[in-house]
């Protein structure tokens, strides 16, 4: 017999409240990367962020949560997916004449937006770690990626892997439209899974509405910035 903690997770509040949980997860993780991504801005030739890659690749509880987030990320995108199939599918049907008010069509656009947006998200994340995650993971040393000395360690240079991708144009275009597109997933995102969470107070609910408003353009400007300063600073 299936246990009621499946049953849950598999109907269609369950699932939602699956994206909103494993969507909130995933906003922590973009605040605590680009904190320490930021530290590619310091002028002092990667040291700052090679000790702190350095240190995140070899912390247990940080690769622990590392293998959590590459769950909660493919688990976001299936559910997403399945969503969005069923969400299709009921589209078609004689329900949705029925359900047809303007609040149930806006609804259902931003769903369906969210499913493209989601994919281009997606796409982009798969590029990035094979870029970058892959690289320092199982790159070959010497070839791939180098070793520099900190302080009498020898640490894998990640900041030059970076300088290499963002000095690169096309790289830079990339970064900054993926960006963009992350924000509009954000923009609605957020204020969803707050709506899915049920977690609604007439005095904190407009201030968590602008929070998340401003998380999603603050969060992937700062990113932006990276590749754009990267550029200018090499060119
Ligand atoms: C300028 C923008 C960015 C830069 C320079 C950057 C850089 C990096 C680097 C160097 C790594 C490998 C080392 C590490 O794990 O910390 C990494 C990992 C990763 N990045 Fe990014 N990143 C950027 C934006 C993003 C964005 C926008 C997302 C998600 C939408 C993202 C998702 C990830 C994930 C999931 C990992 C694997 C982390 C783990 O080990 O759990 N990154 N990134």
């Amino acid at each position: 017999m299936k246990s009621w903690f499946f049953r849950f997770f598999t109907s269609s509040i369950g699932k939602k409240l699956l994206m909103a949980l494993t969507g909130l997860f995933l906003i922590l993780f973009l605040m605590v990367h680009l904190a320490g991504n930021l530290q590619l801005l310091y002028n002092d030739g990667g040291v700052a962020f090679n000790v702190y890659a350095d240190f995140m690749a070899h912390n247990p509880l940080i690769q622990l949560v590392s293998k959590g987030n590459f769950a909660f990320i493919l688990l976001h995108a299936i559910v997403g997916t399945v969503l969005w199939v069923r969400n299709r599918s009921a589209r078609g049907s004689q329900g949705y004449a029925v359900q047809k008010t303007k609040a149930t069509q806006t609804n259902a656009g931003f769903a369906k937006n969210m499913w493209y947006l989601g994919v281009i998200v997606f796409v982009f994340i798969i590029i990035h770690l094979l870029q970058f995650w892959a690289m320092m993971k199982f790159g070959d040393v010497g070839a791939d990626v180098n070793l520099v000395d900190i302080d009498g360690k020898q640490v894998k240079n990640l900041y030059a892997l970076v300088e290499v991708a963002f000095t690169n144009m096309p790289f830079v275009f990339f970064y900054v439209l993926s960006m963009a597109v992350i924000a509009f997933h954000l923009w609605h995102g957020f204020q969803s899974a707050f709506q899915t969470i049920g977690w609604n107070h007439p005095k904190y609910t407009p201030v968590v509405q602008f929070l998340g408003k401003a998380y999603s353009v603050l969060v992937p400007l700062g990113f932006a910035v990276i590749p754009i300063v990267f550029y200018l600073r090499h060119a």
